[in-house]
C-alpha cells in the first residue's frame, strides 16, 4: 500500500474523508523548556529495574487479579509518548499496551498524523487491569504514577500525548474536565514535558460523533511538535 493510501485508510478510520485544513491554525510560539541534564545511569540498567519493579508490584490490591503487568511498548528513545488509561482484558491477556479495538483506532490516529505505532512509547497510568475495566481508584495511581513518571524520565519524548480524562487528569494531576484541557499546551514532571490531550480511542469508538474533535488535537499536537525547538 503506497504511503498516501495508508493516510487515507488512517483518516478513513477516524472519519476524516481527506486532508483539508478548514482554517488556519495558530502555530504555538516554540516552547522553550529547559534543557535537560543528561542521565547519569545507563537507561539500559535504568529500564530494566524499573521492568523487573513493575512485573513483580504488589503495592497495590490489583496484583491480585492480574494475570500479567502491561509495561509499555514502543521505541524506548522516542520524540512521542502516548499515556492511556489502564489494561483492558486483552491487554492483560497479552501483556501488550492498546492490542483490542481502541488500540487499532489509537494506531490508526497515530497513522493520520504520521506515527507509526512502533516510532512512539506506549504506557498507561495503571499497569495491572483493574477489575471489569473500572475507573483507576485513586490510591492506585498514586501508587503506579511514579512508574509512569519513570517511563517518561527514561524515554526523554519531546512530547505527550495523553489519551482519555484518566490519562489526562492524572498526568496534570487536576480534575479540570477533558474537554477543558484540550488545545493547551501542558507540562510533565521534572524535565517540563509538553503534554497535549485528546479523547481516547474507546470513548471515540462509543462515540464516532467526537472523532473531528480528536483529529483536530492531533493536527494541534502535530504543529506543538514541529514548533519544539531542535533536538539536542
Ligand atoms: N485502554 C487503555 O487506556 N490502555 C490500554 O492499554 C488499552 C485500552
Amino acid at each position: 500500500m503506497s504511503e498516501a493510501a495508508r493516510r487515507a485508510a488512517y483518516l478513513g478510520a477516524l472519519g476524516i474523508d481527506q486532508w483539508v485544513p478548514r482554517r488556519a491554525v495558530a502555530v504555538p510560539a516554540p516552547l522553550t523548556a529547559p534543557v535537560p541534564a543528561p542521565a547519569v545511569a545507563s537507561s539500559v540498567d535504568g529500564w530494566s529495574a524499573l521492568e523487573a519493579c513493575v512485573r513483580d508490584c504488589v503495592r497495590c490490591p490489583l496484583h491480585r487479579g492480574r494475570t500479567q503487568t502491561v509495561f509499555g511498548s514502543g521505541a524506548r528513545r522516542a520524540e512521542w509518548m502516548v499515556v492511556g488509561e489502564a489494561p483492558g482484558a486483552e491487554e492483560d491477556r497479552q501483556g501488550e499496551p492498546f492490542v483490542g479495538p481502541a488500540g487499532q483506532l489509537l494506531t490508526a490516529m497515530l497513522g493520520a498524523i504520521g506515527l507509526a505505532r512502533d516510532s512512539v512509547f506506549i504506557a498507561n497510568v495503571l499497569k495491572c487491569r483493574p477489575p471489569e475495566n473500572r475507573d483507576p481508584k485513586p490510591e492506585e495511581v498514586a501508587e503506579c504514577l511514579p512508574y509512569l513518571a519513570q517511563q517518561v524520565e527514561l524515554v526523554r519524548p519531546r512530547l505527550i500525548l495523553a489519551f482519555g480524562r484518566v490519562a489526562a487528569q492524572n498526568l496534570l494531576g487536576t480534575e479540570a474536565t477533558l474537554g477543558s484541557l484540550r488545545g493547551t499546551v501542558h507540562r510533565f514532571g521534572p524535565l517540563n514535558t509538553p503534554v497535549v490531550v485528546t479523547y481516547h480511542p474507546a470513548y471515540l469508538l462509543r462515540s464516532p460523533g467526537e472523532k473531528r474533535k480528536a483529529w483536530e488535537d492531533l493536527k494541534f499536537a502535530r504543529q506543538v511538535h514541529a514548533g519544539l525547538p531542535a533536538a539536542d
